[in-house]
């Protein structure tokens, strides 16, 4: 049996990722590939009440606990979820995964990238996107999309600065990564936005149509 592939997403809070993830599954369901989304944190049940802790905004969690707190809940969901699915031939969507870890604790954060990738290395099975689509948009434009009497969890509640370095984290792991991270333009419209991943899909896995 072949394989499955797994594919991230990545990007700021307000960019579009859920939605665009619901087409791409669409899409490669019309090619009779068996898909799953899932999303981190969270993607198992233990993940998903850690999610609850680390968005809460009654938390109080320091940046190294938090990283911890969330290579916890990611080696729990490669071991249970991914790993088994990418086995028997699933592909696997995920709504944010390592790059989100460097980008938010890393450059959002500060805490020291030399850790960041210890952990990679050390915890995560050597499971690494074979393609993540980077949906940029700037804070400033994704704000403009946030709900209005939505209420801010843990990291929305964090400043301008500090999505700015977030934003500018990614477009450096954009950069150093360029074979497997590919650069959306997410301020054009859902439809363009789907097209444009749809045809960076269509050049990685080349029997797509
Ligand atoms: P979500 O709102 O996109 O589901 O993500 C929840 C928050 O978790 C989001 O603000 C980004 C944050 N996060 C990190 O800080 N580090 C990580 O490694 C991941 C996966 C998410």
């Amino acid at each position: 049996m072949t394989k499955g592939k797994l594919i991230s997403f990545e990007g700021i809070e307000g960019v579009g990722k859920s939605t665009s993830i619901g087409s791409v599954k669409k899409f490669l369901e019309k090619n009779q590939i068996e898909v799953y989304s899932t999303r981190e944190p969270g993607g198992t049940k233990y993940g998903e009440s850690l999610r609850n802790i680390l968005l809460n905004n009654k938390s109080k969690i320091s940046p190294e606990a938090e990283l911890l707190l969330i290579f916890s809940i990611r080696n729990q969901h490669i071991e249970d979820v991914i790993i088994p699915k990418l086995n028997s031939g699933i592909w696997i969507l995920c709504d944010r995964y390592i790059d989100a870890s460097i980008a938010y604790q890393g450059y959002g954060k500060k805490v020291s990238l030399k850790k960041i990738d210890m952990l990679i290395k050390e915890f995560t099975n050597e499971i690494k996107p074979d393609l993540t689509i980077f949906f940029d948009l700037s804070y400033k434009k994704s704000l403009k999309r946030f709900p209005k009497y939505k209420k801010k969890d843990r990291f929305e509640n964090l400043n301008n600065k500090f999505f700015d370095d977030v934003y500018n984290g990614y477009k450096k792991i954009s950069n150093q990564n360029k074979s497997r991270v590919k650069i959306i333009n997410a301020s054009k419209s859902k439809e363009d936005v789907n097209n444009q991943i749809i045809l960076e899909l269509k050049k990685k896995f080349k029997n797509l149509s």
